[in-house]
C-alpha cells in the first residue's frame, strides 16, 4: 500500500459523505477505505446528524459502535436509502469483484436492500477488465466444500481454500472462501450465475447491475463516476 493510495481511500471515503442525507438509513460496508467513510460519518453524527446504519460485518459494527453510529437489528425490515462500500476492482461496466475482506455476502444482500449503492475505491481499484490477479471469492458452505471446488475447477477455473493465520477463514456466517481464479472477466453476469449455480455455494463476490456511482480517489483528487442505467 503506497501513501498515495492510502490518501485515495480516505479523499474517497470522505467524499461519499455527501450522498448521506440526515435522517438516512444507510448499508454500512467492509474495509479499509469504508474505515474513512465511517470515521467521517461518526464525526457528522457527534454534530447532531440522524442516521441508522446496518454493517456489513462484525468488524463495522465494531467500529460503528466505537463511533457512536447508531445501528438498525439484523433482523428489523430495513430498506435503505443508500449503502456505501469499498471494491477490489471496478471495470468501466460498473462491475465489481468484492470480497477480499470476507464480507462479500452480507454485502450484496445490503447492497441489493439500498436504493442507491456507492462504492468508494482508491484509483489502483480502477481496471479495464476484471480478473487476475484478483481472485473472485466465493462463499461456499463448509460441508463437502472439495465437492464445490471441483465443480468450479470443471468451469475451468483453478481455486484455493481461503487461510489466515495458517487456519481456514471462517465467514461472519461460519462459512469457507475459494478465491477462484478467472483471467478476464468480461461478461461478469455469466459468471456470477454460474458459480451461484453450484450446489453449496451461498454467494461469489461479482457483483453486476448494483452499482449507481464510484467515487475514485487519487493523486488528482476525487473522481465521480455515475453509472447511466441508475
Ligand atoms: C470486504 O469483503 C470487501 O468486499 C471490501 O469491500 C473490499 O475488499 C475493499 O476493501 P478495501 O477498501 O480494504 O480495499
Amino acid at each position: 500500500m503506497t501513501p498515495n493510495q492510502e490518501d485515495g481511500k480516505r479523499a474517497a471515503g470522505e467524499a461519499a459523505l455527501q450522498y448521506v442525507q440526515d435522517g438516512a438509513l444507510v448499508g454500512l460496508g467492509t474495509g479499509s477505505t469504508v474505515k474513512y467513510f465511517l470515521l467521517a460519518l461518526g464525526e457528522k453524527v457527534k454534530s447532531g446528524f440522524r442516521i441508522q446504519g446496518i454493517p456489513t460485518s462484525q468488524d463495522t459494527a465494531r467500529l460503528a459502535n466505537e463511533l457512536n453510529i447508531p445501528l438498525l437489528p439484523y433482523e428489523s425490515n430495513w430498506e435503505l436509502d443508500v449503502a456505501v462500500d469499498g471494491a477490489d476492482q471496478v471495470d468501466p461496466q460498473f462491475q465489481l469483484i468484492k470480497g477480499g475482506g470476507g464480507a462479500l455476502l452480507r454485502e450484496k444482500i445490503v447492497a441489493a436492500a439500498a436504493r442507491q449503492f456507492i462504492v468508494i475505491v482508491d484509483e489502483a481499484k480502477w481496471v479495464p477488465v476484471l480478473g487476475m490477479p484478483m481472485p473472485v471469492p466465493v462463499e461456499v458452505i463448509p460441508f463437502g466444500w472439495p465437492n464445490a471446488q471441483r465443480q468450479i475447477r470443471a468451469l475451468g477455473w483453478p481455486s484455493h481454500l481461503r487461510k489466515k493465520n495458517n487456519a481456514v477463514f471462517k465467514t461472519d456466517e461460519g462459512n469457507v472462501i475459494l478465491d477462484v481464479e478467472i483471467d478476464r472477466i468480461e461478461d461478469a453476469g455469466t459468471v456470477e450465475a454460474q458459480l451461484n449455480g453450484i450446489p453449496g455455494v451461498v454467494e461469489n463476490g461479482l457483483f453486476v447491475n448494483r452499482t449507481s456511482l464510484v467515487v475514485i480517489g487519487g493523486t488528482q483528487g476525487v473522481q465521480i463516476k455515475k453509472c447511466p442505467t441508475f
